[in-house]
Parts: structure tokens; C-alpha cells; sequence
């Protein structure tokens, strides 16, 4: 369970430079109206910076299982005036909207989902027509604290997973260290 501290960080590191939070944003191609939801939101830090891309008319959902979590973004939305981002309670196997997307983010979260492919089948029926999901994970490396302890996922098992859900890859970017990035859609899209 995240304590205020934690999620305090997680936003810290979320943002560093280092871990390319900008350009990231910029790969998603988020537009004025657009729907997204920020499944394993943690803190709260990208479903924020969502908030300036979809502007007035669009819609923003922080997802996550942790009432914690979802407290403590509801609390920093107050603070910062922020209207346009709503606090979803997450099961972990699923979720329920009371609208359809453009896009699915996930950044550090794959690797938590206990069974990723019947997840995202789920998933797919919240997900609007030419709608997609963007993963980040970190990526197995031999001498790392995250592959230590599991939290990892290689390309070859996201892509897997992702066709047996449905999803094919769309975008593929290399700029992140350690990490995938893949943007997938829906297959027939
Ligand atoms: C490592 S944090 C990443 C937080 C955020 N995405 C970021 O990049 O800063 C993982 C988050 O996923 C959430 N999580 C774990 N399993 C989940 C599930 N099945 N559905 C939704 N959120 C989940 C955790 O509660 C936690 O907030």
C-alpha cells in the first residue's frame, strides 16, 4: 500500500528528465476533446499532465486499485483547480467507464496485471473505434533492482499477449532507457 511520501516519489520520478515525460506526451499525440484513461495511475503525475492536452472539452480518468492512490490525486486536483480529471476505483482484473477512450496509458503497470491478455480483452470494450492503449515497461536487464524483483516485462511477451487480446503494434519507441514503449490498436482497426 502507497503511503503520501510514495506517491509523492512516484510523481518525483515520473517527472525527471531523465525518464522523458515530455516526450513521452508528445509520441501520444493526445488532441483538445480527447478521452484518456491512466490506468495504474499511482500519484497521478501523467493523468495530470493529460488534463492540459484534452483541454476544457475533453476528459481525463486516474485508474487505479488503490483507494490511497486515488485520494491522494483527488486532493492535488482540488489543489491545482483541475476539472477535467476523474478518479476511477479499479478492480485488478478490470475496469468499468462510463464512457469509451482514444487511449489507454500504462506506464509501469503491465508487469502488476495478474492475467494482462483476458485484462485487455476486457478492456478493448471501453476503447472508441481507431482507439489505442500505450505500454511502458521496464524491460528485463540482468542487474537491475525491477527484474530482481519481477517487475518486468520482455518485448516478445508483450507482443504475445497483446496479439492474443486483440491488439496488434502500431508505434514502437526506442528513446526510453530500460523501458518499452509500444502503442498498440485494435486489430480490424
Ligand atoms: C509503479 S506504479 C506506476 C504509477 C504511474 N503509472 C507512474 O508511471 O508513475 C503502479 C501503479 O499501478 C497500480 N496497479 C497495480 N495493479 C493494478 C491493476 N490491476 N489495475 C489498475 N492499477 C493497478 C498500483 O496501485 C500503482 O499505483
Amino acid at each position: 500500500m502507497f503511503n503520501e511520501f510514495q506517491l509523492k516519489m512516484l510523481n518525483r520520478e515520473a517527472s525527471l528528465p531523465k525518464n522523458s515525460p515530455s516526450t513521452i506526451i508528445e509520441h501520444l499525440n493526445i488532441k483538445d476533446g480527447m478521452v484518456v484513461g491512466d490506468i495504474g495511475s499511482g500519484g497521478g503525475y501523467f493523468a495530470c499532465e493529460f488534463s492540459k492536452k484534452v483541454g476544457k472539452e475533453g476528459q481525463v480518468y486516474a485508474i487505479d486499485v488503490k483507494e490511497k492512490s486515488l485520494d491522494y490525486i483527488t486532493r492535488n486536483l482540488e489543489k491545482e483547480g483541475i476539472t477535467n480529471v476523474k478518479t476511477i476505483l479499479a478492480q485488478p482484473h478490470g475496469i468499468d467507464l462510463p464512457e469509451k477512450v482514444d487511449l489507454f496509458f500504462l506506464r509501469n503497470v503491465f508487469h502488476h496485471l495478474p492475467e494482462p491478455a483476458e485484462y485487455f480483452k476486457s478492456i478493448g470494450r471501453f476503447l472508441k473505434d481507431n482507439g489505442k492503449i500505450a505500454i511502458i515497461d521496464y524491460e528485463k536487464q540482468k542487474f537491475s533492482f525491477t527484474s530482481i524483483f519481477g517487475h518486468h516485462t520482455s518485448f516478445n511477451v508483450l507482443l504475445d499477449i497483446m496479439e492474443r487480446a486483440g491488439f496488434y503494434p502500431l508505434e514502437k519507441h526506442d528513446f526510453l532507457q530500460d523501458q518499452l514503449f509500444v502503442i498498440f490498436a485494435k486489430k480490424g482497426d
